[in-house]
């Protein structure tokens, strides 16, 4: 983890809701898919603190580093983000958290977005890629101008491993990805199904909705939670999540031992 200084490359805004950045670094950027960066740039002090935005892509050629973020705008903070232009500097701290454990062999990847989370799941799905088996897309939106650029979207040309879905059925399955998951568990025996390792960042009744189906069906999920963050590193307490220890109910920071948690011991 380190704090540093970077400039703006490109800021851009891509369909009605995406903005996608990137910032020249000094140094290279490794990070492990599900972690992030507590990134300002906005000038003055208001808001005081820096926003936690997932680590999209990182990339070094000829002695240039950089890593790329992709977001929306919801507040002050993120208004004043797609404000900025290439050459304006930034602070970024980074890489942070734990991010989703893709170890285990003859696993089947079902990769979840809904909304923005699909920054957090895309960088999994470049990983997994690689192996054998590969995975499968869930992309959920309220309507199609919601859902990522295709472009975008890694192996969003194979037929057959990407699933969009629309509330509003304007594109895809008409209905939320957790409907459309349990379509897709439809007819799946008990040991594929065991087979199956769900990663999903999105709303937190969205998440929600999938760690109960995921339950029943005795799926395993790693969820991304994106609470409230001040420091971002673990110093504050101040993105406590509720997890069950055993019995008990214990307080994990999840700046810290997250964002990633089982989705069986969240406490939802
Ligand atoms: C680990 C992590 C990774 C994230 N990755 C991304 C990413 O890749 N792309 C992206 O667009 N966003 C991401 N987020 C969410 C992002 O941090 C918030 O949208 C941002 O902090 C909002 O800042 P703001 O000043 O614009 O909004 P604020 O003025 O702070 O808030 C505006 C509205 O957004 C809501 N809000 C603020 N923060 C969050 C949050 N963390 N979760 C849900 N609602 C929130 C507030 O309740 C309020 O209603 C991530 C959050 C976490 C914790
Ligand atoms: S944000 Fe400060 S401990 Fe997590």
């Amino acid at each position: 983890m380190g704090f540093r200084h970077g400039t703006i490359v490109r800021n851009e805004g891509h369909g009605t809701i995406f903005y996608r950045m990137e910032v020249a670094l000094p140094e290279p950027v490794q990070f492990v898919p599900g972690q992030f960066a507590m990134l300002s740039g906005w000038p003055g002090n208001d808001p005081l603190l820096p926003r936690p935005f997932a680590i999209y892509r990182a990339a070094s050629a000829g002695g240039r580093h950089s890593v790329e973020f992709v977001y929306k705008v919801v507040g002050r903070g993120t208004a004043l983000l797609s404000g900025l232009h290439g050459g304006d500097p930034v602070s970024v701290t980074l890489p942070l958290g734990r991010g989703f454990d893709l170890s285990g062999e003859g696993r089947t990847w079902w990769l979840v977005g809904g909304g923005v989370g699909f920054s957090t799941v895309f960088p999994a799905a470049d990983s997994l890629g690689h192996r054998k088996g590969g995975f499968e897309l869930f992309l959920g939106g309220r309507t199609r101008d919601q859902l990522p650029p295709k472009d975008w979207t890694p192996g969003g040309h194979t037929a057959g491993r990407l699933h969009l879905c629309t509330d509003d059925g304007t594109a895809g399955f008409h209905g939320t990805v957790v409907d459309a998951i349990r379509e897709r568990m439809k007819g799946m025996g008990v040991s594929d199904l065991a087979r199956v390792t769900i990663l999903a960042c999105g709303p937190r009744p969205m998440l929600k909705g999938l760690a109960e189906l995921a339950a029943g069906a005795g799926v395993a999920m790693q969820a991304s939670l994106e609470n409230h963050m001040a420091c971002g590193f673990g110093v504050c307490w101040g993105c406590v999540a509720a997890i069950r220890d055993g019995e008990a109910t214990a307080y994990r920071r999840v700046c810290k031992e997250g964002p990633v948690f089982n989705a069986m011991e969240v406490v939802w």
